[in-house]
């Protein structure tokens, strides 16, 4: 088999995506248009012109004001069907994806209607595609833990379709401890736990997102690697590391895939898995994210068939489901 049909072809999970990140140029003029909002941009070659990122925060200002284009249900439910319809074709099975509720309610959308929508496209994947799908609730951090719980309360009544609470946004400045209340509520009530740690911030950030959140699994998690203790005892845990190559390309984490530390992280026996984070920004879904580190040089077919085993490994499945998965 060609090496990219086996890419394609090996089943995936895809653990680590925004579906606000999803959001294809074209969708949003669509979204614009039906919604009568403007914004910032006058043509889709505009908006992939604005693409160009020195860092995390470049990216995520045009981010915000791109969901700016999302209000009704309908909206949602559009924008998750077009990623699961991707995701599909690139040989994913299972994802588990984050949404970001307090960059809509705060522009006055409720709650309510991003659940609603996001549910109808999960529906739809599962009906299409076969695909399993778990909801991941994201907390941004650069805004106050005060915002967060308000936010953890409006999605009590959903508990039953949300799976998880995640850490997203502006990293540094916003260490994990700062949601550390929060996180524990989200414990009792029986939530898993991610938080992105030591994408742009130390390794210190990733022990308090250990230590004080308690996550059962860390996104990004590359700063990890500046420190050999912290990789110890990441790899003694069978700690899973949600990474996103060319996320890390594109806001310069890394400044060539030929230096991405994929191949230290397996040879170092930490559980990682490859995810496409914000694919319409960052130039490609989840199989390109594999491609593109085997044409850097950077895996083997076999680390390609480790890394999709982690990402069931890594996933929220139970043993059941994983077994029908693995
Ligand atoms: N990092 C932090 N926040 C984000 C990201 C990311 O890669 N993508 C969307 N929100
Ligand atoms: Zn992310």
């Amino acid at each position: 088999m060609h090496r990219q049909d086996f890419i394609t072809e090996i089943p995936k999970a895809e653990l680590h995506l925004h579906i606000e990140g999803s959001l294809e140029p074209e969708l949003m003029f669509a979204l614009a248009r039906r919604n009568r909002v403007s914004i910032p941009f006058s043509s889709i070659e505009d908006v992939r012109q604005a693409y160009q990122f020195t860092k995390l925060q470049d990216f995520l200002d045009i981010y915000y004001a791109g969901a700016d284009v999302l209000l009704t249900a309908e909206d949602f439910r559009d924008l998750a069907v077009a990623y699961f319809d991707r995701a599909a074709a690139d040989g994913v099975t299972h994802a588990e994806i984050f949404f970001d509720p307090q960059t809509h309610t705060l522009r006055g959308v409720p709650f309510d209607v991003v659940m609603e929508g996001l549910l109808a496209g999960v529906e739809d994947a599962r009906r299409r595609h076969g695909m399993s799908v778990l909801l991941i609730l994201c907390f941004l951090r650069h805004l106050d833990e005060d915002s967060a719980f308000a936010t953890f309360r409006s999605a009590e009544k959903w508990f039953g379709q949300i799976s998880g609470v995640g850490l997203d946004s502006s990293e540094v400045g916003h260490p994990p401890s700062k949601f550390a209340k929060v996180f524990a509520a989200a414990a009792d009530a029986g939530l898993k736990r991610v938080a992105h740690a030591g994408e742009e911030g130390p390794p210190a950030y990733v022990y308090e997102a250990l230590d004080i959140l308690r996550v059962d699994r860390l996104d990004h998690g590359n700063r990890s690697l500046e420190d050999p203790f912290l990789i110890s005892r990441l790899a003694r845990d069978a700690m899973t590391l949600t990474v996103c190559p060319l996320s890390n390309l594109k806001l310069c984490v890394v400044e060539d895939l030929r230096n991405h530390p994929i191949d230290i992280m397996l040879e170092k026996g930490l559980r990682a898995t490859l995810n496409s984070d914000d694919p319409a920004y960052f130039g490609g879904y989840v199989a390109e994210n594999y491609r593109a580190l085997v044409d850097a040089g950077k895996l083997s077919n076999r680390d390609v068939a480790t890394l999709a085993r982690n990402s069931f490994l890594g996933s929220f499945l139970n043993d059941e489901a994983l077994t029908h998965q693995l």
